[in-house]
């Protein structure tokens, strides 16, 4: 990833594993600045108040945050506790609980005294796999763009592909890269014209704030438009593909991602848009089959409904951002942040081994050991 001329990656260790170093993304787009997490109980807010969220990018925090908690107390139920209160954060996205389970397994045969540096070597070891998946997809989603913007009529060659996508799934929600936007900078850097349909996605609109500071970062042409303009966008034209990522996928090809989504795949279905999926393996959760029934749905507080932040027009980039009340006092808000969206509406699934139907016979073609 690239910001201001220096490459970053959102995750990082300090002090030789005293510390881990991460970017505050609940200041972004107006600040920049990173944070040093140096115990447990930091880590689980950190991932709880989304100064670092995305599926991929909580899993390897997760890894790092038992490092932390293992530093202090190797013992076995303080492993115990730790995995559980780190779990507890963030119920949606099972990479989570998959990093978690990983370190834990790889720690508990060790004796106390050699956990916390193979807990170190683990959770990076998940973290430079997540980059290697995320080139990988993004790789894969190329070669998808590349032949819709083939097949377009003639009178649309040269013309920019126009992709719609929803919430962050770029470099931020994950180590670098990103899943759904991995495909994006892969066509930017080979030179294809794109331009990217940014959905704001309500209530923390980490499409308006995070997405269009990356793809900004990245030189990508790109517009914030509100969730519910892609709809019409697409009845007149103006998307050649959706792509997203995901916090979770059942075995049966069913993906849970950010509130909203299912509506832009019902939408590009009604309009013949291809709705693409991308995800590293692991995103998927081989244990459940039914999304809607099975995949628990993190309810955030109501006030992220009822107040929005940003940062007041006359104020310079780099002050904190406000808070302003949106609905009048006294109003009720729900805030259910995930929805499912039912695999007969998903084109594809674009993962770090190749392009695969969003079914359980796709998702085996890739991964049989599963
Ligand atoms: O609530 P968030 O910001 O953690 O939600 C993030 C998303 O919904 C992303 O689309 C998802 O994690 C896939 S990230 C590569």
């Amino acid at each position: 990833m690239n910001i201001d001329g220096k490459a970053w990656r959102t995750i990082w260790l300090e002090q030789g594993g005293a510390a881990v170093g991460v970017i505050d993304q609940t200041l972004l787009p107006h600040r920049f600045e990173t944070r040093s997490l140096a115990s447990l109980d930091q880590t689980a807010q950190a991932i709880a108040t989304m100064v670092v969220r995305g599926a991929p990018l909580i899993g390897v925090t997760g890894a790092y945050g038992l490092m932390l908690a293992l530093r202090h107390d190797p013992g076995d139920s303080a492993l115990e506790a730790a995995f559980e209160q780190l779990n507890a954060t963030r119920p949606t996205a099972i990479n989570l609980r998959w990093a978690l389970e990983r370190v834990r397994e790889r720690v508990r045969p060790l004796p106390p005294e050699q956990r916390a540096e193979a807990a170190k070597v683990e959770a990076a070891a998940i973290a430079d796999e997540d980059v290697a998946m995320c080139e990988a997809i993004g790789d894969h989603g190329l070669r998808i763009f590349q032949a819709i913007a083939a097949a377009r009529p003639v009178e649309r060659q040269g013309e920019p592909l126009n992709v719609l996508t929803h919430c962050n799934a770029g470099w931020l929600a994950t180590v670098d890269w990103g899943t759904a936007l991995a495909p994006i900078y892969k066509a930017h850097r080979a030179g294809i014209p794109i331009h990217v349909w940014v959905d704001e996605t309500r209530p923390r609109n980490q499409g308006a704030s995070l997405t269009a500071f990356e793809l900004g970062r990245e030189g990508v042409s790109h517009t914030v438009i509100v969730d519910n303009a892609g709809g019409h966008l697409m009845q007149h034209g103006q998307v050649d593909v959706v792509i997203v990522g995901t916090d979770r996928t059942t075995r049966s090809g069913d993906v849970c991602n950010k509130i909203g989504t299912y509506l832009k795949a019902l939408a590009a279905f009604d309009n013949g848009v291809p709705f693409y999926v991308a995800l590293p393996a692991s995103t998927i959760d081989w244990t459940i089959d039914d999304g809607v029934a099975e995949i628990p749905i993190e309810a955030r507080s109501a006030r992220e409904v009822t107040h929005i932040q940003g940062r007041p027009g006359e104020i310079a980039y780099g002050s904190d951002p406000i808070t302003v009340q949106l609905s009048p006092d006294g109003s009720m808000g729900f805030n259910p942040a995930f929805d499912v969206t039912p695999a007969r509406l998903v084109t594809g699934l674009i993962t770090e081994r190749g392009v695969a139907e969003a079914s359980e016979e796709g998702l085996r073609s890739l991964y049989a050991q599963a």
